[in-house]
């Protein structure tokens, strides 16, 4: 088995298939969605909420990305895996977005790299597209911006939508090869989907995407925080995981555990 390529990404929006995206950090999830058949895993910059405890993506380094990128590859077999370049390792200039690529794809062994931004990040996308890496795109609410932002706000209202399409397309040409919208209007993000030949990565962005992305803790339930409202959690991990620890520890404390069968003699 071999893994998923951007030209089945592509093939699957010529025939009308939705995909599902989740982020992974590390082992054990990267081989659960790979056994489950999730064609595409990002190794996302939310790991600065999500493993590294920070407040937001913001503070998240290349040196924090680079080996959970590596150990998601090594727990997969057929998805194809992308790494967030996080904020402040591209921005600077498209020679500095090139190398930040480049080191990406060699010391994680990822087969795309994602990066955030419209208009300003096009001739970043061009370059490192032109050096023969894969990039996904991301619009739309871009957390690394969320200072600038001014907090987690819908885009695309107003004529804020049509610079959104006009982003997307000109992303589209520079040659990404999907492209993310998070916090879009259900409206902005049909138009996308229709007018763009590349895949249309939805979060937050209602139904008319090719392809639907969360985080895995939202997804199976595990945050402690209240989520978004886009977030559906489709399990109760963190119930689970509580009744676990739970039950050990009351077994320990009682001495029930360990009991005859998990003792040697
Ligand atoms: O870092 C991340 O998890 C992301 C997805 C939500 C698209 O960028
Ligand atoms: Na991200």
């Amino acid at each position: 088995k071999r893994r998923i390529t951007i030209r089945d990404l592509r093939t699957a929006k010529e025939q009308g298939e939705r995909w599902p995206m989740l982020t992974s950090y590390e082992m054990f999830t990267g081989k659960i969605f790979d056994d489950a058949g999730v064609p595409v895993l990002l190794v996302g910059d939310s790991a600065g909420n999500n493993i590294y405890a920070h407040p937001d993506t913001v503070p998240v380094t290349l040196e924090e990305m680079i080996p959970l990128a590596r150990a998601v590859v090594r727990s997969t077999r057929r998805a194809l895996v992308v790494c967030d370049l996080p904020f402040g390792s591209y921005q600077v200039s498209t020679e500095q977005a090139l190398r930040t690529a480049i080191t990406v794809m060699k010391e994680s062994g990822v087969q795309a790299v994602k990066l955030e931004g419209g208009l300003p990040a096009v001739e970043s996308v061009r370059r490192i597209v032109d050096a023969g890496i894969p990039v996904m795109a991301h619009v739309g609410f871009t957390p690394q911006s969320v200072n600038a932002i001014g907090g987690y706000r819908v885009q695309g209202r107003g004529a804020q939508g049509d610079e959104l399409v006009a982003a997307a397309h000109a992303l589209e040409e520079a040659g990404a090869f999907a492209i993310v919208l998070e916090m879009v209007t259900a409206e902005v993000t049909a138009e996308i989907t229709k007018r763009l030949s590349i895949p249309v990565i939805g979060i937050g962005s209602g139904p008319h995407c090719d392809a639907q992305v969360l985080v895995w803790q939202d997804m199976a339930g595990m945050g402690a925080q209240a989520t978004p409202r886009f977030v559906k959690a489709f399990g109760d991990l963190r119930g689970n995981l509580t009744a676990a620890t739970q039950a050990f520890a009351d077994e320990v404390v009682s001495g029930q555990f360990p009991a005859e069968e998990h003792t040697y003699h």
